[in-house]
């Protein structure tokens, strides 16, 4: 979703904010655009389309327009149309200010309706413009950023990560948080704002993460934050971790095949230092503080979106059928709006990747408020998820880029499946069960790996199916939310509609959809209802669909059901979707390659989903 990156300081900024919006264009947006401040003067450039599309307009200016203050903005549409005019940086009435916002202004109808009775006009749709309205007519009246930037906020509802530049005191950046993440990269002489560490992480990896509610005013010489009502906040200064290679293609096509084959490392470090094998249990530092929580919880509540939904229908099966623990799922987006009951005994785990999602922070919130204890799993170290929450345990998959989620789900049923082993020795399961749990969960990694050898084979299945108008995805057990993860990937970067079933659930409905033309992807380990998803193939072929089925190594009878098989080794069944999805991830790939689909920014999605 959109994205900001801003600078001050003594060297030119323009190819630090155009390479930054660059960084920052796997978070899925349709415009980008661009303030500097010069002598006083603003130079501003917004295009439709690629971050590409605004560097060409800058032209030659790319190289030769020399600003030490400037701030870029990648937005991804809510409120208008995908154009020129919409895109930000906005400004106000007198042109004196320039604005970048991320989130929505709720308000800002009733804020227009006012402005235009004092004689504003507005050039676009954006409820953004209207926000840079409000902050130039406070800037006006006070002829002091910090103070028009919190004064006009507090007539706003809303979200929002905003940045503004006043021309004519060039020496400061002011941001403002409530909703979306905003960070700032602290320099030698010199400072960055960014809605994204990835941004700024090759000028700086100090940064400080603003809260909700806090407002900085950023020269190049330091950072001074406040809370809205003017009282000042120390915060501490982070270390970012992250490396710039993590955040490169590295020979791939696509960050998101690069990501795809990150799995076995990313599955391992997951676990590295976490599961101790001998011991048959696991150690979770960010579960320990609140393990007699866990021991005493009568409930587990998993709220998530998108891929992590899926991690969370997973781990209702883990923590279910092996800990023994009453366990609901809900959509974040649902959960937060209806009222839900949650005890002060429930602990409420949210899944998220980015850590930014929404609906999940709402969720978050309301839990909280309801008294019960919060955990995140979590990949985004520092996000707003993992800094709320009482505890939780993050993922360790390193930046996922492809607005696609790949490695990131993995390490989430990693993490739930160590959770899960936790939670069930400290329930009373054997060591030796856990040992041999544990035993095999290591195994995992090299797993991953044998089914990336079955890459060529899946590209050609890809190419077989690439012209498809719909695909079937069946599975059981805890193999149906592996059905809804294939389906969804599909969807994503294909645009091929694709649903996921339950097997069994298929004659309820979708059987009628099933003809010559209709592949079906069956998800069938032999495990102990093998038999009953051989009889949904049976039903399947009985009407000519096309079966591609995700089969286990050796199984030598599903040669004679399927056209297309697929091997997978064999593991435990609630272990079985951190290798079953893999193959259904490179078939998403591949199809959506040979459709020629921008695979790494699908069209209308974000990598991170910061409005409702
Ligand atoms: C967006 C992304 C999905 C992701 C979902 C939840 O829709 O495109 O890939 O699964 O948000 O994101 P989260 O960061 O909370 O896991």
């Amino acid at each position: 979703m959109c994205g900001i990156v801003g600078y001050i300081g003594t060297r030119n900024c323009v190819p630090v904010i155009l390479e930054g919006l660059r960084r920052l264009e796997y978070r899925g947006y349709d415009s980008a655009g661009i303030a500097l401040v010069r002598d006083k003067e603003f130079f501003i450039q917004k295009k439709a389309g690629k971050v590409s599309n605004l560097a060409a307009a800058l032209g030659e200016a790319e190289g030769t327009v020399f600003a030490t203050l400037g701030m870029g903005h990648t937005r991804w549409a809510t409120h208008g149309e995908p154009s020129d005019i919409n895109a930000h940086p906005h400004w106000d009435q007198k042109k004196r200010i320039a604005l970048v916002h991320n989130g929505i202004v709720e308000n800002y109808q009733a804020i227009k309706t006012k402005l235009l009775r004092d004689g504003h006009t507005f050039l676009g749709a954006t409820d953004t413009e209207v926000l840079a309205h409000l902050v130039g007519v406070m800037y006006d009246e006070c002829r002091d950023l910090p103070t028009a930037v919190r004064l006009a906020l507090s007539e706003v509802d809303g979200t929002y990560g905003l940045v503004v530049i006043a021309k004519d005191d060039p020496g400061r950046i002011v941001a403002a948080r409530k909703g979306s993440p905003l960070l700032i990269g602290v320099g030698d002489g010199e400072n960055f704002i960014a809605s994204d560490a990835s941004a700024i992480v090759e000028h700086t990896r100090k940064v400080v993460y603003l809260d909700d509610g806090e407002v900085a005013d950023i020269t190049t010489s330091g950072v001074r934050t406040m809370t809205i009502d003017d009282v000042t906040v120390e915060k501490p200064i982070h270390q970012v971790t992250l490396e710039l290679s993590q955040i490169e293609r590295g020979g791939y096509d696509h960050f998101m095949l690069k990501e795809i084959h990150e799995q076995p490392e990313t599955i391992l470090n997951a676990m590295r230092g976490r599961l101790l094998v001998e011991e048959g249990d696991v150690k979770l530092g960010g579960l320990q503080n609140i393990i007699g929580r866990l021991l005493s919880a009568r409930r587990l509540i998993l709220t998530a979106c998108g891929t992590s939904w899926h991690a969370a229908l997973v781990g209702e099966y883990m923590f279910e059928q092996i800990a023994r623990i009453p366990t609901e799922v809900e959509y974040a987006s649902e959960f937060r709006y209806r009222d839900p009951i949650v005890n002060i005994d429930d602990v409420v785990f949210l899944i998220s990747q980015s850590g930014e999602t929404a609906d999940t922070l709402s969720a978050l919130r309301d839990a909280k408020t309801k008294g019960a204890t919060v955990l995140g799993i979590v990949n985004v170290v520092g996000s707003s998820i993992a800094r709320e929450s009482d505890g939780g345990v993050y993922a360790h998959a390193g930046p996922e880029i492809g607005v696609a989620s790949t490695k990131a789900f993995t390490s989430q049923l990693t993490v739930l499946a160590l959770i899960t082993i936790l939670l069930a020795r400290v329930r009373g399961m054997s060591r030796e069960r856990g040992q041999v749990l544990a035993r095999e969960l290591a195994t995992l990694p090299d797993k991953v790996q044998t089914i990336l050898k079955e890459t060529e084979k899946i590209r050609k299945i890809a190419e077989e199916f690439k012209d498809a108008k719909n695909f079937l995805y069946l599975g059981r057990g805890a193999n149906f939310p592996v059905a809804l993860e294939g389906a969804l990937k599909l969807k994503e970067i294909s645009y091929i509609h694709a649903e996921g079933y339950p097997a069994a659930e298929m004659k309820h409905g979708p059987i009628a959809l099933i003809d010559e033309n209709m592949p079906v992807v069956f998800i069938v380990p032999k495990d102990g209802i093998y038999d009953k998803v051989v009889s949904n193939i049976q039903e399947v072929r009985a009407r000519r669909g096309r079966i591609i089925a995700v089969a286990n190594e050796d199984d030598t009878d599903i040669d004679e059901l399927a056209e297309f098989v697929i091997r997978v080794p064999r593991t435990y069944g609630f272990f079985g979707p951190i290798l079953n999805i893999i193959p259904l991830q490179l078939l998403a790939y591949y199809i959506a390659v040979a459709r020629g689909t921008n695979v790494d920014q699908p069209r209308n999605l974000a990598k991170s989903v910061t409005v409702e």
